[in-house]
């Protein structure tokens, strides 16, 4: 069935910006405010940060108008866009795996989410229970985990333009005003040249095949690639909008986004004496015995987390939405069935991984990947495995299957002067992106032992 058959009712972003902000919002999440610091920090900074920016560029880009191509050409979910382009193929077990992947990370993501609103109120009462003793409380968790559920199910149940585009419209503008708020407020701490050196001097000395995976690693999920979400996101622009435009903008976005987060924290941290190496707790740690000695503290405090909430909202979104768009194209489910089911299947899978930070000490310790505990074997499984998976995947069987000699059409729709870039593009998804996540994920299996 062809875009304008019996799929014309799939929705349709309203306009080129909706789309971007929507992106855009799938992009910038958790990802940006909580795990880019740490892993910045934990790697030393600068050097990281400009490994960071390479990959981004080289590999997040190309992948990122890869993604989006698929998905507008086929206007479909992964599953339906694979098997849109190659009949009858195996390749749309990369769309199941996309799919899947999607509900997997959405389920232990949304636990975290479901911290950061525990501490919007936390911050702004004063209440200062460290982080470990916040997180074993399992009347604060499971509820948090619950609401955060509840609140992504109702925007995508609004559906492409009602719900995902307007509420990216409010939350993202709002994320941006608050990130410059906190920016003018930590680099003016007494103290703060200190941080901005450590994120801004490079010192390459430090940089190890480790800083590399870590920085590619981190490109893919804070880019919400290698799992079609990009693929459904896509599905939904219409064949005026430029997809290169659209896709640097998304990117220059959630890098901008990143790399202000750093800019809140690190000065802060410098300004505090803490140590930037703090690991996967430091936004949640370190920030909250900052911001009391700051002027206002507690409202700048709970402003933060309202903003990660945010963030994290608009990309809980786009995880839920993968999953929803493959049943309502491909088995036909009513939106409003299709979010509800998927969303209850999601928080069961989630709920080891939220009793997993204290609750059930055994959850917490098992001989497993990925720090222990069933949320970070989660986290390795899904963000660090499949996605790097997925990539390799996509990026394959867009340079090798579809053949940027047939995608380029789809590209010159809406982006008739595209010209060279296109060979650009074509020579980093058939040989630079594959040959990079294979290392990547050789590593990723040598490490385990
Ligand atoms: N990119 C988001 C973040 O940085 C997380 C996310 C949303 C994601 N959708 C995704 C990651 C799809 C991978 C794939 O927090």
């Amino acid at each position: 069935m062809t875009s304008d058959g019996m799929h014309s009712d799939r929705g349709e972003w309203s306009s080129k910006l909706g789309f971007i902000l929507a992106a855009a919002g799938s992009a910038i999440g958790l990802g940006n405010i909580w795990r880019f610091p740490y892993v910045t920090g934990q790697n030393g900074g600068a050097a990281f940060l400009i490994l960071y920016l390479v990959c981004v560029l080289l590999l997040g880009l190309p992948l990122m108008v890869a993604e989006l191509t698929i998905g507008r050409f086929s206007r479909r979910n992964p599953v339906g866009a694979f098997e849109a382009i190659k009949q009858g193929s195996w390749w749309k077990i990369v769309g199941y795996l996309g799919v899947l992947t999607g509900v997997c990370i959405l389920s232990y993501y949304t636990v975290m989410a479901g911290y950061t609103i525990g501490y919007i109120v936390k911050t702004l009462v004063g209440n200062d229970t460290t982080f470990e003793s916040f997180t074993s409380n399992a009347w604060l968790s499971l509820p948090l985990f619950l609401l955060f559920s509840v609140l992504t199910v109702l925007v995508v149940h609004g559906g492409v333009k009602n719900g995902i585009e307007r509420w990216a419209k409010i939350l993202m503008p709002v994320l941006l005003f608050l990130l410059v708020v906190l920016i003018i407020r930590s680099v003016t701490l007494e103290g703060a040249g200190r941080g901005l050196s450590f994120y801004f001097k490079p010192d390459f000395s430090k940089v190890t095949g480790k800083t590399l995976l870590a920085a590619l690693g981190q490109a893919f999920f804070s880019l919400s690639l290698g799992m079609g979400a990009m693929i459904t996101y896509g599905s939904y622009l219409s064949k005026k909008d430029n997809l290169v435009t659209s896709g640097c903008f998304v990117a220059l976005f959630d890098t901008m986004i990143a790399v202000m987060a750093g800019l809140v924290i690190f000065p802060a941290l410098f300004a505090m004496n803490m140590n930037p190496a703090e690991g996967p707790g430091l936004v949640f740690q370190v920030l909250p015995r900052i911001f009391p000695q700051l002027p206002g503290g507690n409202i700048v405090g709970a402003a933060f987390f309202l903003l990660l909430a945010i963030a994290a909202l608009t990309s809980t979104i786009s995880l839920l939405e993968v999953a929803t768009a493959y049943l309502v194209d491909e088995k036909h489910w009513l939106r409003r069935k299709a979010v509800w089911i998927v969303a209850a299947v999601s928080f069961g899978l989630g709920l080891p991984s939220a009793l997993s930070q204290g609750i059930v000490p055994a959850l917490g310790d098992l001989p497993l990947p990925g720090g222990g505990s069933f949320l970070g074997f989660m986290d390795w499984l899904f963000a660090n495995v499949m996605l790097a998976a997925g990539a390799i995947l996509i990026s394959i069987f867009f340079g090798w299957v579809w053949k940027m000699k047939s995608a380029a059409e789809e590209i010159r729709q809406g982006y008739p002067n595209v010209g060279k870039l296109l060979t650009a593009f074509d020579i980093m998804l058939r040989f630079v992106c594959p040959a990079l996540i294979l290392v990547v994920l050789i590593y990723l299996f040598i490490s385990i032992g």
